[in-house]
């Protein structure tokens, strides 16, 4: 099947089902071209909360996919490729979190949505790369239990001198590779360009940082600000959706090589095909984990 029939038959078949293609900001540019919705993981999963569309087929990883679920549990979530995984969100197993809650008892635990179902039922609150400072600043306690990334964990901890914020070593084996020598070198290619850093990124380069945002705040930032030149320090894919908002600037990857998620790329149009025709692949969770993680959830959401 050529490409205009395959998209033609996806979006026919869409209308059928009353469904909703949800793309994060890494997927291929040929999905978030037929994407409904595009965006970060929280503007993504507030619409998953909001949209009244009986199926969400969610082009991204399965925590994203899983945290629509959890959201909007009377829905039909798909994802595509039932491979698509985050590698991070593997680091932290459930084990782990009761053993640090027993090791921290009483202190409140703040999750990045890059973990599972079962790691967010044990969590008090979640938050993402855009409102994890936001949502730490919400607790009156000084100690404050972070998982499970650890570079996000360092970079909330900045702006609260008076906090401790203790952490569990996971990371993005993607965003974590990313070396201040590649942003030395970018910056002398590339010397009127601007550096905007991932919070996922390590403390040493967000230091290199002109500006610090997660996906969607780096293509608001791109559109807004007066300068031409970008070095853009997170996942590669996000260079396409940058090319589209502002077309007339220009933006260089200090690392293409190491910063490319292979299960963000996973997702082809025949998989989205798939999914609205078999309704495959589905996401379930046991109602007991997905009500004590839609806990942690909302409380982040009612934040937004
Ligand atoms: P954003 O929420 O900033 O899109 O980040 C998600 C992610 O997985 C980054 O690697
Ligand atoms: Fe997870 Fe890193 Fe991929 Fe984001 S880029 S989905 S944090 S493995």
């Amino acid at each position: 099947m050529n490409r205009e029939s395959l998209i033609e038959e996806i979006l026919a078949l869409k209308e059928k089902r009353k469904a909703i293609i949800l793309a994060h900001n890494y997927q291929p540019p040929e999905i978030q071209d037929i994407a409904d919705l595009r965006g970060d993981s929280l503007e993504l999963s507030l619409k998953a909360s909001k949209t009244d569309a009986e199926v969400i087929v969610f082009c991204g990883v399965f925590f994203m996919a899983e945290t629509a679920k959890i959201v909007s549990p009377q829905k039909r979530v798909l994802i595509p490729v039932a491979g698509a995984c985050c590698d991070m969100a593997n680091m932290l197993s459930p084990e782990e979190v009761v053993r640090l809650r027993e090791k921290y008892p009483g202190i409140p635990v703040v999750t990045y949505v890059n973990s599972t179902a079962e790691v967010k039922a044990l969590s008090d609150i979640c938050c993402t790369s855009a409102n994890a400072v936001k949502v730490v600043g919400t607790f009156s306690e000084k100690k404050i239990l972070m998982l499970p990334d650890m570079n996000l964990a360092r970079y909330v901890q900045r702006f609260y001198p008076d906090k401790e914020i203790i952490y569990f070593e996971g990371f993005c084996p993607f965003h974590h590779l990313l070396s201040p020598e590649d942003i030395y070198q970018a910056k002398a290619e590339h010397p009127e360009a601007i550096f905007i850093a991932h919070p996922e990124c390590r403390p040493e380069v967000i230091d290199l940082a002109d500006y610090v945002a997660s996906t969607s705040g780096m293509l608001r930032l791109a559109k807004e600000l007066p300068h031409e030149e970008f070095i853009i320090g997170t996942e590669i894919g996000l260079l396409y959706p940058l090319s589209k908002v502002a077309p007339e600037k220009k933006f260089y990857h200090p690392a293409p090589d190491k910063m490319l998620c292979p299960s963000m790329k996973k997702t082809r149009l025949e998989d989205v095909l798939n999914a609205l025709k078999n309704f495959e692949f589905e996401v379930t969770l046991p109602e007991e984990i997905r009500s004590k993680a839609y806990q942690a959830v909302k409380r982040m959401l009612e934040l937004s």
